[in-house]
């Protein structure tokens, strides 16, 4: 059976953690060789997408003071994503520790990686749908001559054990795992192809002895609770990367739409045709879809939210690190009928006001 994030549930441990406020649920992000290497220490594994409608400055501004990362996107010119590295920087008052940026594999993609880079880049991510592709391969050894040593190289997405193993070798520092399950992603539809992301984790933490040294992999797409989060770290994960949880807030870029009492913000894939259009005008795949989501307010309050549910499942695993969650954790397959078990029922039955 190929398991999704809702095929399994992680089996309550024996625990001796005394208070959450002493579990750690993001490890330290590593930037650069090791003789000169920057180590970030997180406070959350929360990555925001580089998506237009997700990662402009202001969410990556709030990403990183809230102790995550944001990824600046790539849908516009080179001049206008360096302007957005500089006002990220020129914001915040102290020195940024990391940047991050992300770059295609074609085109520009070289230029752009080195005008960011100038501009105080420091993580940069090889951006395209279908990582494990000879183009991405070629873009690593040219970036890493390009942009140096000091800057971490994270690629993606791959959905295979093998893809990992050669994103790996090829010199990514970190890589993104998942291909077709975000929420506005029509790839498996449109093409019949991409494995749930969980059994890719899971599959790469039995596969590890293939690997000289672990490599750093991130949990990207169709993550919907902080559940979800807890089984992507406990599975393999060092991070996770959310898009539809991080959109529709005050910090994701575009504005408010208001229809009658309600409010939204638009949320669209980067292949969709309506990103498409907007960033090269014209649409040469169609593989995600646009459309509005609630406005949901501070982006700090879903991070608090998320944080709480992942510091609560680490400690229902006994674990007080992400070591721990992944040597402890047990996983066990469940039925249909226990994942309604699983939901807040309540709310279906008849009468019920929620
Ligand atoms: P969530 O579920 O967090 O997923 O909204 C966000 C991730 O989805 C990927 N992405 C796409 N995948 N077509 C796709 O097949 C698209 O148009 C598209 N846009 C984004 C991406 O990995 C992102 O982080």
């Amino acid at each position: 059976m190929y398991r999704s994030y809702d095929d399994v549930m992680l089996e309550p441990q024996y625990s001796e953690v005394r208070s959450r406020k002493c579990i750690s649920i993001a490890p330290s992000l590593e930037i650069g060789a090791p003789q000169c290497k920057t180590v970030l220490s997180m406070k959350t594994p929360i990555i925001s997408s580089p998506m237009d409608t997700v990662t402009g400055v202001t969410m990556a501004l709030t990403m990183y003071l809230e102790g995550g990362l944001g990824v600046l996107h790539r849908y516009n010119t080179v001049e206008e994503q360096v302007t957005m590295v500089k006002k990220l920087q020129s914001i915040c008052g102290d020195q940024l520790e990391v940047v991050a940026a992300a770059v295609g594999v074609s085109g520009d993609f070289l230029e752009r990686a080195i005008a960011l880079r100038e501009a105080g880049c420091n993580l940069i991510v090889v951006d395209v749908a279908h990582g494990h592709h000879i183009l991405v391969k070629n873009a690593l050894e040219m970036l890493r001559i390009k942009v140096g040593d000091n800057v971490h190289l994270m690629a993606g997405n791959v959905a295979s054990v093998r893809g990992i193993i050669d994103l790996h070798q090829w010199g990514a520092d970190s890589i993104r795992v998942g291909v077709g399950s975000g929420s506005i992603c029509s790839t498996r539809i449109k093409t019949g192809h991409g494995v749930p992301t969980l059994e890719v984790l899971l599959q790469a933490k039995e596969n590890a002895y293939c690997l000289e040294n672990q490599p750093v992999l991130i949990a990207d797409g169709g993550i919907k609770t902080s559940g979800d989060i807890v089984k992507a770290m406990a599975a393999g994960a060092s991070y996770v990367m959310l898009g539809s949880l991080l959109a529709g807030t005050d910090q994701a870029p575009g504005q408010v739409i208001s229809i009658g009492d309600k409010s939204y913000k638009n949320y669209r894939g980067m292949a969709s045709p309506e990103a498409q259009n907007a960033w090269r005008g014209a649409v040469n795949s169609n593989e995600g879809i646009s459309t509005m989501i609630p406005h949901k307010g501070c982006v700090s309050g879903i991070l608090d939210d998320l944080n709480r549910g992942i510091r609560s499942g680490f400690s229902y695993s006994g674990a007080e690190n992400l070591k721990e969650l992944q040597e402890l954790a047990i996983f066990k397959n469940v039925s249909p009928a226990s994942s309604l078990e699983s939901s807040t029922h309540i709310l279906g039955l008849k009468g019920v006001v929620g």
